[in-house]
């Protein structure tokens, strides 16, 4: 094997070490949200091109625990991943429209659907609350009053970049109960 080839083998190891640990992270976390009904329901709706919601808000939370450990600052993680997995627990499909402009009404009003769906199912922390709450922020006006919510609203701008660019890419809309994780 060329030392091109071993430095490529060592990187693809690293990577998946790196992927298997956030995955963990986010399992030990959210064990409870990944097994919710009303969370799986989100993969038949879809967020930015191909990319379901359900899709979408893992990603997220897979960036803010990315972000949170390349800032080397104290968070409270299982409050950053589970807030960051309900930001846009709103459940319906965001690209019917129900009134004259659904995508600003969207915009404003499903930060808070999204905390009264979310508050109906779980008991949320205060961070919690607020990283869903202040996660479209400056559409919000108010910004976040903690860590957690500002790297979570920052992995989500992110990631929406990624997905409306094609660069993260899904696979459409899946029933709830389909097993590829979209
Ligand atoms: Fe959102
Ligand atoms: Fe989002």
């Amino acid at each position: 094997m060329s030392a091109r080839s071993k430095r490529q083998a060592r990187r693809w190891i690293r990577g998946y070490r790196r992927a298997h640990e956030i995955h963990e992270r986010m399992r030990r976390h959210g064990e409870d949200i990944f097994r919710s009904e009303r969370f799986r329901s989100m993969k038949q709706y879809l967020q930015h091109g191909e990319v379901t919601v359900y899709k979408h808000s893992v990603n997220v939370a897979k960036a803010s625990i990315n972000l949170a450990d390349r800032l080397h600052i104290k968070l409270q993680e299982r409050e950053l991943i589970r807030g960051a997995l309900l930001h846009d627990y709103f459940l319906y499909d965001w690209h019917i429209p129900e009134g004259q402009d659904p995508g600003t009404l969207h915009g404003f009003h499903h930060p808070k659907v999204a905390l009264r769906n979310a508050l109906a199912e779980y008991e949320l922390t205060e961070r919690e609350k607020e990283i869903i709450r202040r996660h479209m922020w400056p559409m919000t006006l108010i910004p976040p009053r903690c860590r957690e919510a500002w790297v979570v609203l920052a992995a989500d701008k992110w990631v929406s970049l990624l997905e409306t660019l094609h660069i993260y890419k899904g696979h459409g809309k899946t029933d709830q109960n389909g097993n590829d994780g979209n």
